[in-house]
């Protein structure tokens, strides 16, 4: 039995990303919670498959193929969802690109598409859902940033740990100028979650994962499945009063000082 203050039943949420990793994973959790949802990805095929598991669970699921990066077809697919679900209560701003490019090295150009993926394009989401929402006086965006957006990575970087600043600040910003016209605005602030661009990274460098592992205290790499939770609690009346909140979702990443020293795990 889940708490009525969870409850999403007869709420809109658009998630991006959501073909797989942390965008399916919250689409799925928000579903699971009453939610009817519209997906937007690049990967027609994986989106589908996510509509297609959200409706085996009695809800609806529109999947669009949208490149989020691209305000065109950002635009079009929120005409879309005005004229098929004709509301919006929740936002999940999950994709974004990412560029592993050193920062005497990385193309100014590299450095604008990152930018403006990260920056541009994705206010562009938050702007069309926030227009909606303050129409209506109700809605929670949530903005996946990064650890990468309050702490310096290095490893190439560069671009998105910048981006991802300009996420943070957009947060707070944004949760400024609309929560009082009953918009909240949160970040949720994930260190390393698994998903195949870090395997291949792991694979490659086999002295990743333990570099990795040495800033989670935990003691585990994240699983898209850990986002499921926090996004529903940030989406619903349980977080009525939470708004401008960074959230990390890191294993006590960002709590631990690099110089920091983690303490005996289980096992
Ligand atoms: N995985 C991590 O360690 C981690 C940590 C911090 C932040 N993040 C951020 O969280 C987000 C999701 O990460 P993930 O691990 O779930 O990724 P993932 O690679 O598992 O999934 C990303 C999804 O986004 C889609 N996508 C990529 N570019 C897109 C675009 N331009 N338009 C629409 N869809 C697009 C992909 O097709 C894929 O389905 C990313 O923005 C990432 O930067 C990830």
């Amino acid at each position: 039995m889940t708490h009525p203050l969870f409850d999403l039943s007869g709420r809109v949420a658009l998630v991006s990303g959501a073909a797989q990793g942390m965008g399916r994973a919250m689409a799925i959790g928000f579903a699971e919670v009453g939610a009817d949802l519209m997906l937007a990805d690049i990967n027609a095929e994986g989106v589908q498959d996510t509509a297609a598991t959200i409706e085996k669970l009695g809800r609806r699921a529109i999947p669009v193929v949208c490149d989020v990066t691209n305000v065109d077809q950002v635009r079009a697919m929120f005409a879309r969802l005005d004229r098929e679900l004709g509301r919006i209560d929740v936002l999940g701003n999950v994709a974004g690109p990412g560029v592993l490019a050193s920062p005497e090295e990385i193309a100014l150009e590299q450095m604008e598409k990152v930018v403006h993926g990260l920056v541009v394009a994705r206010f562009c989401c938050c702007q069309e859902a926030g227009r909606r929402m303050l129409a209506k006086g109700k809605g929670s965006i949530i903005n996946i940033g990064s650890i990468a957006g309050v702490t310096g990575l290095g490893r190439s970087n560069f671009a998105y740990s910048v981006g991802m600043g300009a996420v943070v600040q957009m947060t707070r910003e944004l949760s400024t100028e609309w929560s009082g016209r009953g918009v909240r605005v949160n970040a949720i602030l994930p260190a390393q979650v698994m998903n195949p661009g870090l395997a291949a990274r792991m694979q490659a460098d086999p002295n990743l994962e333990a570099n990795f592992l040495r800033g989670i205290p935990i003691g585990r790499l994240g699983q898209p499945g850990d986002i499921k939770g926090l996004a529903i609690f940030l989406a619903s009346d349980a977080s009525d009063w939470i708004t401008g909140a960074l959230i990390p979702m890191d294993g006590g990443n960002l709590a631990m000082n690099a110089g920091g020293t983690a303490g005996k795990r289980k096992g």
